[in-house]
């Protein structure tokens, strides 16, 4: 089987970045959101996206405008009725990703793989609403989606080998390096981060050190390229707490509970940069 158009729920942080990468590397995309306002939020965000990678050197200005016409924005679930694979980047939440595969099930073609990109949910859950769980894989795309170079592919005890293979070199067309994790909460890299990010929050909670302090100490100690702080502000504080609290639920392993400063500033509405503020402000 082979790819030839990919469709994408949601055209939020992750799911612009997933649609920009997959029209780049030449797939037909198709891009849903649940209104003309947040489409028009998400297709702007790709433009600027890509014409930041114009101005880098990275693309051609040829090169984004036949990228940009391979891009079709959708309002309705129905326009997937042709794609051999659906990649769900919808927020984190279980009941609305079962909604959403259960959907897909029903409308997509039935030699369609369907995906997710969440970063910490049950794949296996997802799967388990369909007629066809050997189709369903966590396909696990990192923030700025264009310019990280990792792909999670995360599997079940369902995925058969040929969805694994056919999404290993989808994954590979474009560009990145594939990581295979089992189905359980975090999968490898955010099991590994968010008790990193967790901890910084912590730290500024208890007064034990300054933000900034902690971030220069991360970045001039580790060489990492941000410190887990300003990391938290591009992941989003949202988000963060989104799969903290998921992996606290199925792991009940301390952890992975949240600080409640984390939860108060995502209460206060500061989420990181795309709401203006989070540890740091933006303009
Ligand atoms: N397309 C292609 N390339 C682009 C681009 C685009 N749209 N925009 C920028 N680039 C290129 C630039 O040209 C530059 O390339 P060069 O190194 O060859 O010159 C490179 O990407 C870096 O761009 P910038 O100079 O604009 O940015 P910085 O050097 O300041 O780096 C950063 C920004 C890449 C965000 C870096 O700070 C970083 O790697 N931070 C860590 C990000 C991270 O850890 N992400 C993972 C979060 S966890 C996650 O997503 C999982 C989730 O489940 C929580």
């Amino acid at each position: 089987m082979e790819i030839k158009k990919v469709g994408v729920v949601g055209c939020g942080i992750m799911g612009s970045g997933i649609t920009e990468v997959c029209a780049r590397a030449g797939y037909q995309v198709v891009v849903r959101e649940v209104n003309d306002e947040l489409l028009k939020k998400g297709l702007d965000r790709i433009k600027e996206s890509m014409s930041k990678a114009v101005s880098r050197g990275k693309l051609t200005q040829a090169e984004m405008d036949a990228a940009w016409a391979r891009i079709k924005g959708t309002t309705s679930m129905e326009d997937f009725a042709d794609c051999d694979l659906v990649i769900e980047a919808v927020v984190e939440n279980l009941e609305l990703k079962k909604q959403v595969f259960s959907e897909l099930d029903r409308i997509t073609p039935p030699h369609a793989i369907l995906a997710s990109n969440t970063s910490s949910l049950c794949i296996t859950a997802m799967a388990a609403v369909t007629k066809r769980p050997d189709k369903v894989l966590g396909l696990h795309f990192f923030n700025p989606v264009p310019i990280m170079p990792l792909l999670e592919m995360v599997t079940t005890i369902l995925t058969s080998e040929e969805t694994v293979e056919i999404a290993r070199k989808f994954g590979e067309s474009l560009g990145k390096t594939i990581v295979v994790a089992k189905d359980s909460p975090g999968f490898i890299v955010n099991a590994l981060l968010i008790p990193f990010l967790l901890d910084a929050v912590r730290m500024v909670e208890s007064g034990y050190a300054t933000k900034e302090d902690i971030d220069t100490a991360i970045k001039l100690g580790l060489n990492h390229p941000m410190g887990p702080l300003t990391l938290l502000d591009l992941v989003g504080l949202d988000t963060t707490l989104y799969i903290a609290d998921a992996m606290y639920e199925e792991l009940k392993d301390p952890r992975y509970v949240a600080p409640p400063l984390l939860r108060r500033m995502v209460l206060a509405g500061k989420l990181g940069r795309k709401s203006g503020e989070g540890f740091y402000k933006y303009s």
